[in-house]
C-alpha cells in the first residue's frame, strides 16, 4: 500500500524559536492523528533541521525534509550544503524541483537530475515536485511539460531508485496564489503522472508511488483533494505555518 503523506513547506519563514515552537507544537498535536502508511513531513529552512530532527527522533511518523541540496558531495561551492551534510544530521526527505527553485533560481531538468542522484546516494527521500505554468496550462501545454519534467529529471533512475521517490504536482498558478487545481483537475493530472510512471516502471512501482498535491492547499479544501484516488496527500507551503491549520490538513486523512 502506498504511504500518505503530509508534507510542510515552510520556504523561507520563521526564525530559529519560531521554528522549534512550531514544530513542537506540530509533533505534540499530530501524536494521536497519524497511524499506518501516514506520515508527516516538515521541510524547514536549514538553520532548524538539525534541532528539529533531534526533536523527531522519538517519533515514528513525522521527519524532517530540507528545501534543497547541492549535486556535489563537497567542495568550492560557498554558500551551498551537499545532500550528505543533511543526512548526517538525521534529514531523511528533500523537496527538489520546486517551482521557486526553477525560477528564481534557474534549476533546470538537467541539474535537478544530478540533485536527485546526489540525494539518493546519501539516503535522501526526494520529494520531486513539477508543474505547470498558467500560461502553459492555458496553452494547453500541461501534459507536455509535466512529461518531460519527469522523464528529463527522473527517468534515469534504476526502478529501484525511482521507487524510493516522492512526486508532487504542484500547478505554479496554483502555489501562494488562493487558486487551488479543483479535486477534477489534479486528479486527472496525477492519473496522467501515474500512467507515465507505469509505462516506464510498470504497474506495481506506479502503484505504489505517493504523489502529493500542492498550491494552496488548506484545511477547507485538503479533504477533496485527499479523496481522490490518485491524490496521497499534500505539499503545505501558507498553511503549514499555524499548527492548527496544518494539523487540521493532517486530519483529513482519517475523516
Ligand atoms: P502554498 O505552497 O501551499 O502556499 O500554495 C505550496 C508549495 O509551494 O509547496
Amino acid at each position: 500500500m502506498r504511504k500518505k503523506i503530509v508534507a510542510g513547506n515552510w520556504k523561507m519563514n520563521k526564525d530559529y524559536s519560531e521554528g522549534l515552537s512550531l514544530f513542537s507544537e506540530v509533533l505534540n498535536m499530530v501524536k494521536d492523528e497519524v497511524r499506518g502508511e501516514q506520515l508527516v513531513v516538515v521541510c524547514a529552512p536549514f538553520i532548524h533541521l538539525n534541532s528539529l530532527s533531534g526533536l523527531a527522533k522519538g517519533s515514528s511518523q513525522v521527519f524532517v525534509g530540507a528545501q534543497n541540496a547541492h549535486q556535489e558531495a563537497s567542495g568550492a561551492y560557498t554558500g551551498e550544503i551537499s545532500a550528505g551534510m543533511l543526512s548526517s544530521i538525521g534529514v531523511e526527505y528533500v523537496i527538489l524541483g520546486h517551482s521557486e527553485r526553477r525560477q528564481y533560481f534557474g534549476e533546470t531538468n538537467e541539474l535537478l537530475a544530478k540533485k536527485t542522484d546526489a540525494a539518493l546516494k546519501n539516503n535522501l527521500k526526494p520529494i520531486f515536485c513539477i508543474g505547470e505554468t498558467l500560461e502553459e496550462r492555458e496553452g494547453g501545454k500541461h501534459f507536455d511539460i509535466i512529461k518531460s519534467q519527469l522523464a528529463e529529471a527522473t527517468f534515469h533512475l534504476s526502478a529501484e531508485d525511482f521507487s524510493k521517490l516522492v512526486i508532487a504536482y504542484e500547478p505554479v498558478w496554483a502555489i501562494g496564489t488562493g487558486v487551488t487545481a479543483s479535486s477534477d483537475q489534479a486528479q486527472e493530472i496525477h492519473a496522467f503522472i501515474r500512467a507515465e510512471i507505469a509505462s516506464k516502471y510498470g504497474k506495481e512501482i506506479a502503484d505504489d508511488i505517493t504523489i502529493l498535491y500542492g498550491g494552496s492547499c488548506n484545511p477547507k479544501n485538503a479533504a477533496e483533494l485527499f479523496a481522490q484516488h490518485d491524490i496521497d496527500g499534500g505539499l503545505i507551503g501558507g498553511a503549514s505555518l499555524k499548527s492548527r491549520d496544518f494539523v487540521d490538513i493532517v486530519k483529513t486523512f482519517n475523516n
